[in-house]
């Protein structure tokens, strides 16, 4: 059984150790620190336990799944895995502190991978052991829900390496897209730009939040409205992906909604901070404007 390291045991990182697990993978959960890993396992836990009383997989799957995540609170015990996976806070210092520490460990055929949402994937490659067995892993929010992972490989990813992680990502039962490493790949080259202009329509009274959430939910088959969404991701993440595809692009058409950028600056971001667009302090979303 091959073993898969995650960085990060914060939302993606445990969605991604959960499935890997479900899937028949060891996976060793690394955080900066033991309780954050553990508290990361302990998440899966839950999740799992709420999949076993919907009738979804048998408790002998759970247990099975549960005992086959170590969570760690360093990644020096990564020497053995086959694919590291980086799911830590997006930020390119972080990220690259990351690869320097797991390079020390890193066996020799042992690929790195990435799941940035918006850096440049050749760029951080010069951060990583060797650039050849570097790629981009993208994940979607909620990992267990959501069927795609996309594949983005730097200007110096081998083929061999894009061949094993596309392996992986198909044992987990997910459909595979290939992007070149432009910004925003393809999901959020598409999606920011339509949350964006959510938050222009809004800034400039074009309808209420909840008619602009509710037209598109409806309108357009979505399963949640707009802005909805952009609070569900973070709309500070939002932001930095709208300003990757403007300043990558430097196209005006990316420019973010001054609307956007306000919510930012105010600390409101969205669901994990219980206030964006909407306000989660209560039992149900309370719209803010
Ligand atoms: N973890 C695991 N399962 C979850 C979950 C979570 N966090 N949230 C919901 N689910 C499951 C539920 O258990 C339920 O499963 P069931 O059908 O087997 O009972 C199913 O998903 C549907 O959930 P709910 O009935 O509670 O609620 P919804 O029908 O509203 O679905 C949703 C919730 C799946 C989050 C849905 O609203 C959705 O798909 N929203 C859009 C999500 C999306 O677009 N994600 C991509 C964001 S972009 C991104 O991640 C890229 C990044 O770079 C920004």
């Amino acid at each position: 059984m091959q073993t898969i390291g995650v960085i990060g045991a914060g939302q993606m990182g445990a969605g991604i150790a959960q499935v890997s697990a479900q899937a028949g993978f060891r996976v060793i959960l690394a955080d900066v620190a033991l309780d954050r890993a553990e508290a990361g396992k302990a998440g899966i836990a839950k999740a799992l336990a709420r999949l076993v009383e919907k009738e979804k997989i048998a408790e002998d799957d759970r247990d099975a799944a549960l005992a086959s995540i170590e969570p760690v609170g360093s990644v020096a015990a990564m020497g053995d895995c086959a694919l590291v996976i980086e799911a830590a806070t997006e930020r390119e210092a972080i990220k690259r502190a990351i690869f320097a520490d797991v390079g020390k460990v890193l066996g020799a055929d042992a690929i790195l991978a990435s799941n940035t949402s918006s850096i440049p994937i050749t760029r951080l490659a010069q951060a990583a052991p060797d650039p050849a067995r570097f790629m981009g892993v993208h994940f979607f929010n909620p990992v267990p829900v959501m069927g795609l992972i996309e594949l983005i490989r730097g200007l110096a990813t081998a083929d061999a390496t894009v061949a094993a992680v596309e392996d992986y990502a198909k044992a987990l039962g997910k459909q595979v897209v290939r992007a070149n490493d432009a910004p925003g790949f393809i999901v959020n080259r598409v999606l920011m730009p339509m949350l964006n202009e959510a938050c222009f329509a809004l800034g400039e009274g074009v309808a209420t939040m909840q008619d602009i959430d509710l037209a598109c939910q409806l309108g357009l088959n979505h399963p949640m409205g707009p802005l909805t969404l952009a609070d569900f991701i973070g709309l500070d993440t939002c932001l930095e992906i709208t300003r990757v595809l403007f300043e990558g692009t430097g196209d005006p058409k990316f420019r973010p909604a001054p609307l956007l950028v306000k919510y930012v600056e105010a600390g409101w971001f969205g669901r994990k901070a219980k206030r964006g667009f909407y306000d989660y302090s209560g039992a149900v979303p309370v719209p803010t404007r």
